[in-house]
């Protein structure tokens, strides 16, 4: 099944364009322009605490951008196979791509962090691998 085997290589930062003026600044992600996909789906997450470790799975199906619209935070990725990166999201105009079955872990938020996450699929439970060892058996299967 070469669609479930993780592609490491294609975790990548991106920088946005910043459209800034007097008036301030202002950022455009636009759907399959901007981001390798059609976004489906906007959550984001803040108040979690500087010692919370959110994410912890991997999706089967869902590609995802995540940009610090405010504050910072930390994304560790895994692939399961003994590769592993952090990356810190501080400014607003850039964002980490993270293809499917990629393990992530999101962590080191700031007080005022809002992490934005931009995903191209609906929100479907049965698609998050919530289990390190079960992520790992079908990386490896
Ligand atoms: P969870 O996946 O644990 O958040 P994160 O990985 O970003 O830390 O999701 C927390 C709860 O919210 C969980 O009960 C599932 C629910 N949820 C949705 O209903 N829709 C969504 O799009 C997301 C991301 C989560």
């Amino acid at each position: 099944m070469s669609d479930i085997i993780p592609v490491f290589d294609q975790v990548k930062f991106f920088e946005f364009n910043q459209r800034g003026d007097n008036r301030g600044h202002l950022v455009v992600v636009e759907g399959a322009q901007d981001v390798p996909f059609e976004i489906k789906r906007v959550f984001y997450i803040y108040g979690s605490d500087r010692d919370v470790v959110r994410g912890q799975h991997a999706n089967r199906k869902s590609e995802f951008v995540l940009i610090n619209v405010s504050g910072t935070s930390k994304v560790r990725v895994k692939d399961g196979k003994d590769n592993e990166a952090i990356f810190s999201l501080n400014r607003p105009h850039t964002g980490i791509y993270l293809p499917k079955m990629i393990w992530k872990d999101m962590y080191d938020f700031s007080e005022d962090s809002v992490l934005l996450c931009l995903a191209s699929e609906h929100y479907d439970s049965e698609e998050y691998i919530r289990n390190y060892d079960d992520y790992v058996k079908e990386v490896c299967k």
